[in-house]
């Protein structure tokens, strides 16, 4: 087991900070620091470098066209596409499907699941502490054909409570989705066992990924996943671009999302051939330089060895706890023996919009509200949290800041 002092040394922080411009910026004449990682986190140079150069010199539509640059769009278009299937080990580059992000991938998976295997009396299983991406898609499909939305419990920690989870698991139901990671509380949970359980019962599992691709090296093939959903731009790539990863027997086996150029393979007005996988699924003009920004970003990641940065954000959240811990009337929500990144608190009479707002006068940027996760909010008793959330190039520098302005929040509702 390294000491702490040895994991700080080991993982060259500073260097890593280099790599991301804004890094270096001030906000309100402060340096800026950005703790702000789960809403989205910074992107390094080689991703804006990549992007740049799609447009300099790689740009035309893909699939189109028999001319240079079409192919040209065309080959980085797909070899993200390899890039991915390779990160997340997938069997095949035909089983990565291209999205907006992780909100649009759910919506795909509950829309064509639900309308090939949902009928009334059905049950979908989700658990207490999704996003609200992971609930609602799955709310709209089940009102659409009758099912249940079922809801496992969490206990006071903000941790899945598996005897309730596994027992809930009846043979009414016909998919579970669940978070690999909370957004709001951090909470890691143990995707491949609750996936074990499902498969026990033959119950395909979607795994929201969107939390735990910038802190965790996923092995979809490991997990076992149906399905796993990310966003780019938390892994450090742009925005507008996703992931859906789903086993290839049970992508070819659901209908098509979309209709559209690209996920055809012939049109005629009394009868169109759909495209096979991935293509059935990208209907139109898809985001090719956000593939290419994706791209680079897992090049960039590929670029580190995961222990030693895994053991880095443990130590820093480790840190980040101890320290928060210490200030008077401050209450951690999400207190799970697993956690990635994230500390969510509560301040004694004061509003986490306030804490936001003084934070941010201080050049430190955090998410305050419900953090798109009105359940978990509601399962503690509290309106709202503020939140802090790591990335790789947070510093102990930075946690002082942090610690330093919540202290001074609180002499400033000292005297109002
Ligand atoms: N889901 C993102 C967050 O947790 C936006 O802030």
């Amino acid at each position: 087991m390294n000491s702490v002092a040895s994991i700080f040394d080991a993982f060259p922080v500073d260097k890593v900070r280099r790599d991301f411009p804004i890094l270096s910026s001030n906000v309100h004449g402060k340096p800026l620091v950005y703790l702000d990682n789960a809403a989205s986190n910074q992107k390094p140079k080689p991703v804006l470098d990549a992007i740049q150069d799609y447009y300099t010199a790689q740009h035309s539509n893909v699939h189109r066209g028999v001319h240079f640059l079409s192919g040209l769009a065309t080959e980085k278009y797909e070899e993200a596409r390899i890039k991915v299937r390779n990160y997340i080990n997938a069997g095949s580059e035909n089983e990565i499907i291209f999205v907006r992000g992780a909100t649009e991938a759910i919506n795909l998976a509950a829309a064509v699941f639900g309308k090939k295997n949902l009928e009334q009396g059905d049950e979908v299983l989700i658990t207490e502490l999704e996003h609200h991406s992971n609930i609602v898609p799955w709310q709209m499909i089940c009102e659409e054909k009758g099912a249940r939305l079922r809801v496992a419990p969490i206990n006071d920690s903000g941790e899945v409570m598996l005897d309730k989870f596994e027992s809930m698991l009846t043979s009414n139901v016909k998919i579970a989705a669940i978070s690999h990671v909370s957004n709001a509380l951090g909470t890691v949970n143990p995707v491949k066992q609750m996936i074990e359980m499902a498969h026990r019962k033959k119950i395909p599992v979607l795994v929201d990924g969107a939390q735990a691709m910038p802190h965790l090296r996923v092995d979809v093939r490991d997990l076992d996943a149906d399905f796993y959903v990310f966003s780019s731009h938390k892994v450090f790539g742009p925005t507008g671009i996703g992931v859906l990863y789903g086993k290839a027997q049970l992508l070819e086996s659901l209908p098509p999302y979309q209709g559209g150029g690209d996920m055809i393979k012939s049109v005629t007005f009394e009868k169109t051939v759909f495209n096979d996988i991935p293509y059935k699924f990208e209907a139109g003009t898809p985001h090719i330089e956000g593939a290419v920004g994706l791209g680079a970003a897992i090049d960039y990641l590929n670029s580190f060895d995961w222990r030693i940065v895994q053991d880095y954000e443990q130590a820093l959240l480790k840190f980040a706890e101890k320290e928060i811990s210490k200030i008077d009337g401050l209450k951690i929500i999400g207190t799970a023996k697993e956690k990635a990144g994230v500390i969510s608190f509560v301040m004694e009479d004061i509003h986490p919009h306030d804490v936001g707002t003084i934070l941010d006068s201080e050049g430190i940027a955090i998410r305050t509200g419900h953090h798109c996760a009105q359940p978990v909010m509601e399962r503690f008793g509290i309106p709202a949290t503020a939140r802090a959330s790591f990335a790789f190039y947070n510093t102990r520098e930075e946690i002082h800041a942090l610690v330093q302005s919540i202290q001074k929040v609180k002499e400033i509702f000292a005297h109002v």
